[in-house]
């Protein structure tokens, strides 16, 4: 991995490969880092679940890149036309020609977010005993898969539970499993096979255009639909024009428009292209529409606002007409990938190749003293922002739900998510954070686990309380005040 470009648009002289910004600040938030004390208890507060903390104490908000990217200022501009009306709007029309020019799909249901798309998925389609293979679950479509009765099938390859690995498609799905999955459930309960570009929970990895039309042709032999999961499609076909052989000189949007080409549904959320709100079901064909069409005003809104104000319409079929623009969608992978390269450098344990979204830290490398029950990567959130002020998110056992037997279903990769939106943090915010993980790195024996005070039964992460095994969130401070003093 020594030898991975940077992502930059401009080589420079010296030969540091270090990411460039395409864009400049127009608009800034004023971001205030408060004392090691008041971290340590304000986590406490938050039952040791950054989900819980208040923006107020946060320095740098690495949860999510969901509805927090910057928008550009063609989005901000688009917005004040936003042409408000409850049905028939010319926005939702300008969100359809965009949707045509990027995906290839004339059909468009707008929804509200990209949950939303998946609970009209599940309805319109999952039944009692259907099986739904996927290259990787993410947690709400999963959610919305058990709630209509069906079943997940993860048919990732074995490439993509190596942290430390080269290999440019760790998202790709294994099409012998995809073959015998089918065949084991019967083509008739397989209702859809779902692929989600940049694979969220296997730390944003792409899968390759190959992979994608092996997908296909099984897909075909048997009868089934594909549903693509498109929230981060456009770093996928990224990586695509940046790794796959014979794309290299393909536009991105003509790389999009074959992914598109080759599924039958496409679904995203809105919030991570660039749009605070937002997401939509699109599809060429007309009983697909009709079939999810009435779904939408009773649980959404209207066919033309999906439950969104209409100027989040325009800011999304602005921001997915950027989705095309390589200065645009290179922005995190560059910058994650910048990260990804220095992190390895201090052998810290670090997911490779860097992917879309976020940085991820190997929570299970990183604290191997605590066993899974004690949720290193939710310790290890906790941790760093005691000693860093930022906000990571926790992508492990503790974003899986218990089995019917009430144990952990413990995660396959137990991952701490640093997001890096687009075009939001500067490098010397990166900076800082690599040095306050490394100053940790040193000192993780300080850390111990976690266990649950309260935990709904669904989704726990997002609302679950915690709290610490033993005194190490007060030691590890005390330890971080006296090493760095942190003076500003
Ligand atoms: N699919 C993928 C791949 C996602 O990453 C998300 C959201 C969703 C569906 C659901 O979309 O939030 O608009 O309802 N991911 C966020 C994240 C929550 O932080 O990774 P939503």
């Amino acid at each position: 991995m020594e030898n991975t470009p940077a992502d930059s648009a401009v080589k420079f002289f010296n030969g540091k490969q270090i990411p460039l910004e395409m864009h400049k600040v127009k608009i800034v938030q004023a971001l205030n880092l408060v004392p090691v004390e008041r971290r340590l208890e304000a986590i406490r507060k938050a039952g040791f679940n950054s989900f819980l903390l208040g923006t107020k104490d946060i320095f740098l908000d690495m949860l999510t890149d969901s509805g927090t990217n910057a928008q550009s200022d063609s989005q901000v501009s688009k917005m004040f036309i936003a042409d408000e009306a409850y049905a028939g709007s010319q926005s939702f029309e300008r969100f359809e020609k965009s949707v045509l020019m990027v995906f290839g799909k004339k059909y468009v249901l707008p929804v509200h977010q990209g949950r939303a798309a998946e609970n009209m998925l599940g309805k319109a389609f999952i039944r009692e005993g259907s099986v739904i293979p996927t290259n990787y679950h993410f947690t709400t479509t999963l959610a919305h898969i058990q709630l209509n009765g069906g079943k997940v099938l993860e048919l990732f390859t074995p490439e993509a539970m190596k942290v430390k690995s080269s290999h440019p498609f760790k998202g790709n799905m294994d099409i012998q499993k995809l073959e015998d999955a089918i065949i084991n459930a019967g083509p008739e309960n397989v209702p859809f096979i779902r692929m989600e570009a940049s694979t969220n929970l296997l730390g944003g990895q792409p899968f390759s255009m190959e992979n994608l039309r092996e997908v296909r042709k099984t897909a075909d032999k048997y009868g089934v639909m594909i549903v693509l999961d498109a929230s981060l499609v456009g770093e996928n076909a990224y990586f695509i024009k940046r790794r796959e052989k014979g794309f290299e000189n393909r536009s991105l949007e003509e790389i999009l428009k074959e992914m598109g080409s080759m599924c039958d549904i496409i679904y995203f959320s809105g919030r991570k292209v660039s749009s605070s709100r937002g997401g939509a079901i699109c599809t060429n064909n007309q009983e697909i529409y009709d079939r999810i069409k009435f779904l939408l005003p009773v649980y959404e809104g209207f066919l033309t606002y999906g439950g969104i104000p209409i100027r989040e319409i325009e800011s999304m079929a602005e921001g997915l007409k950027e989705t095309v623009d390589e200065n645009v969608v290179s922005h995190s992978p560059a910058f994650i990938n910048y990260m990804v390269r220095e992190l390895d450098k201090l052998g810290i344990p670090v997911i490779m190749p860097g992917g879309a979204l976020g940085c991820h830290i190997d929570a299970g490398q990183f604290l191997d003293h605590l066993p899974q029950d004690e949720y290193p990567a939710g310790a290890l959130i906790a941790a760093f922002y005691i000693v860093s002020g930022v906000r990571g998110m926790e992508r492990g056992t503790m974003s899986n739900n218990r089995d019917e037997n009430g144990r952990d279903i413990l995660a396959d990769l137990e991952l701490m998510r640093l997001a890096v939106p687009r075009r939001v943090f500067t490098l010397s915010q990166i900076e800082y954070v690599i040095d306050r993980l490394h100053w940790l790195y040193r000192n993780r024996r300080l850390i111990g686990g976690l266990r649950f005070i309260q935990e709904p039964p669904l989704l726990r992460f997002f609302i679950g309380r915690l709290e610490p095994l033993s005194d190490w969130p007060r030691k590890l401070a005390i330890k971080f005040r006296e090493d760095i003093g942190e003076s500003l």
